[in-house]
């Protein structure tokens, strides 16, 4: 193992892009000026500090700016990695406007142009572990938001019904089920429908598929790619698995050992292939490889306390 310090000796101070396989990494993190339209969410030299002005503050991230652009009927899946306990759950939750990490100590987050107040019905977040409502039916679940924002029950019912099936459930046989009734993927088929449902403009999800078995999990990745496509929404998706990152993502943001910064920003091709097959090509390979590296030498120089 290399003992460089992968803080300096990524290639992001060097003028132009370099490719790795499928990525291709960038001179540095983009900041608004370099893109060509308006962001989607700004982060402007954000610190969190949890139990700030108390013994025991902890300085989870530390200025970081990064910007995502507002692809027009698109929106762009990013993904982020980074080793354990560098701030990639709270930089999401930053963005949903979730306490205790909203609002960033110092900084600022904003969508679309506004800083964040709170959470909102544009943002819409699927976590790792499975968070239904279990004395609410699978169907109940799914149009749980609906139901708050007042639609009638036959409408959501008919919308919830549509959603189960395009997350891949069987309406006949699942809708009157209660989540303890279902495997670990179906909970999750159920939390997606529950968040889509509602068409946020931007999907959060925290290492969603962490618990399941790698072949579920190879499915979840085709449906959530599938799903994306139809709805047009910016993604971000936290993994510790790399080559789910490299299939999913559009771009992939490393984080830097805690406190959090935003140490590197890969472009990623588009993945038009299941997960299986992508994964078996040596240029998705490369892009893992160099990711891997990248985060094994954070993980050890965490371990090493350095
Ligand atoms: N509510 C909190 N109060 C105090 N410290 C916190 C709180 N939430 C997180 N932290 C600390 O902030 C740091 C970043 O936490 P965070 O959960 O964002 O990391 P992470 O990158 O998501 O880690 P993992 O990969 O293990 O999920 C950690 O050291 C954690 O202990
Ligand atoms: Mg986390």
């Amino acid at each position: 193992m290399s003992q460089s310090n992968p803080e300096t000796s990524t290639p992001r101070n060097s003028a132009a892009s370099t490719s790795v396989g499928i990525g291709r990494i960038l001179p540095r993190v983009r900041t608004a000026a370099e893109l060509a339209g308006p962001p989607v969410v700004e982060f402007r030299q954000v610190t969190k500090t949890y139990n700030s002005g108390q013994p025991n503050a902890f300085i989870a991230i530390k200025d970081v700016s990064f910007v995502v652009e507002d692809l027009a009927n698109n929106g762009e899946f990013i993904c982020i990695l980074g080793p354990s306990g560098c701030g990639k759950s709270t930089i999401l939750r930053l963005i949903a406007g979730l306490e205790p990490q909203h609002p960033a100590t110092t900084g600022e987050v904003l969508v679309l142009g506004k800083p964040i107040c709170g959470p909102g019905a544009d943002r819409g977040m699927v976590f790792q572990d499975y968070t239904s409502f279990d004395h609410r039916t699978v169907l109940d679940n799914v149009t749980f938001g609906l139901e708050c924002q007042g639609v009638s029950r036959q409408q959501r019912y008919a919308l919830g019904r549509e959603w189960l099936q395009r997350v891949g459930l069987n309406v006949a046989t699942d809708q009157h089920k209660y989540p303890h009734e279902l495997s670990g993927g179906m909970r999750q088929r159920v939390a997606i429908a529950r968040t889509l449902i509602l068409q946020p403009r931007i999907i959060l999800m925290d290492e969603p598929f962490g618990a399941l078995d790698p072949q579920t999990r190879m499915n979840m990745q085709d449906l959530t790619l599938a799903l994306w496509r139809d709805v047009h929404a910016t993604v971000f998706f936290i993994t510790h698995s790399i080559e789910e990152a490299v299939f999913l993502g559009d771009r992939v943001y490393v984080m830097s050992n805690s406190p959090g910064t935003m140490l590197e920003e890969l472009a990623l091709q588009m993945s038009d292939r299941p997960s299986k097959e992508m994964q078996r090509d040596l240029s998705f390979q490369e892009t893992v490889y160099h990711l891997r590296d990248l985060i094994s030498q954070l993980e050890e120089s965490r371990r090493a306390g350095t």
